[in-house]
């Protein structure tokens, strides 16, 4: 019953073979269905399916990493950081990848429950379950989940997000107050993908108070 939770694995090798307009409509579409925070779906999809823009965006990742990578002197730290660029970059052998932005949403109340001579620190706090960004989480979800269920696959990805600004400059997408949260590619599975690393036990994870 569950099938569909336990069938999506994070993908990172692609078949060359192109997602139907059809297809990709319904996958945003059920993104689109998750809940949000008062309802306020403060998420807007940038769809890119040109392979030369895929690619440059891959470029402006890897200039990045690799200028920074020049200023490091230990060479441990130097490959560790190149070497993460490969979790950063696959998504340009994807037909097509979804970049997901967040939008705004005030968190009220603070004033009322924290009184008039709250600190900045105070308000942080008050703010830091961020309800804006968890629904980006709900819908990147649901988006990866319907993906998987019509047999396409995709791979959250934050790791880029070093260099969102030079990303979302190539994008050219504005929309007051939104700026880019995460990315996923999407395309048919490579087989060999369609695995995931263990999770942890539960009895780690779960506290029950009876
Ligand atoms: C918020 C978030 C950010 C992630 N960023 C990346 C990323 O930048 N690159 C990558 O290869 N995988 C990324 N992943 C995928 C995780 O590595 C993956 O979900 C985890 O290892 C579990 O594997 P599974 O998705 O196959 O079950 C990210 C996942 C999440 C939820």
């Amino acid at each position: 019953m569950l099938d569909y939770i336990y069938n999506r694995h994070s993908i990172r090798k692609f078949q060359d073979k192109e997602v139907p307009m059809e297809d990709l409509k319904k996958i945003l579409k059920a993104a689109t269905q998750a809940p949000s925070g008062k309802n306020l779906q403060n998420w807007h999809f940038v769809v890119v399916k040109n392979k030369e823009k895929l690619n440059h965006i891959a470029k402006i990742i890897e200039d990045k990493v690799n200028t920074a990578a020049r200023k490091i002197k230990d060479e441990e730290k130097k490959s560790k950081l190149l070497s993460y660029l490969n979790f950063c970059t696959f998504f340009k052998a994807a037909p097509l990848t979804v970049f997901l932005f967040v939008g705004p949403y005030p968190i009220t109340g603070a004033e009322i429950f924290l009184g008039e001579n709250a600190t900045e620190k105070d308000i942080a706090a008050f703010s830091s379950h961020n309800p804006g960004i968890q629904n980006i989480g709900a819908a990147m979800e649901n988006l990866l989940l319907a993906a998987a269920s019509l047999g396409y696959g995709g791979c959250w990805m934050t790791g880029p997000m070093f260099a969102k600004a030079e990303i979302q400059e190539y994008l050219g997408f504005t929309k007051e107050g939104y700026s880019l949260a995460c990315m996923t590619p999407i395309g048919v599975p490579v087989e060999s993908e369609l695995h995931s690393p263990k999770r942890k036990p539960l009895e780690e994870v779960v506290t029950i108070i009876e």
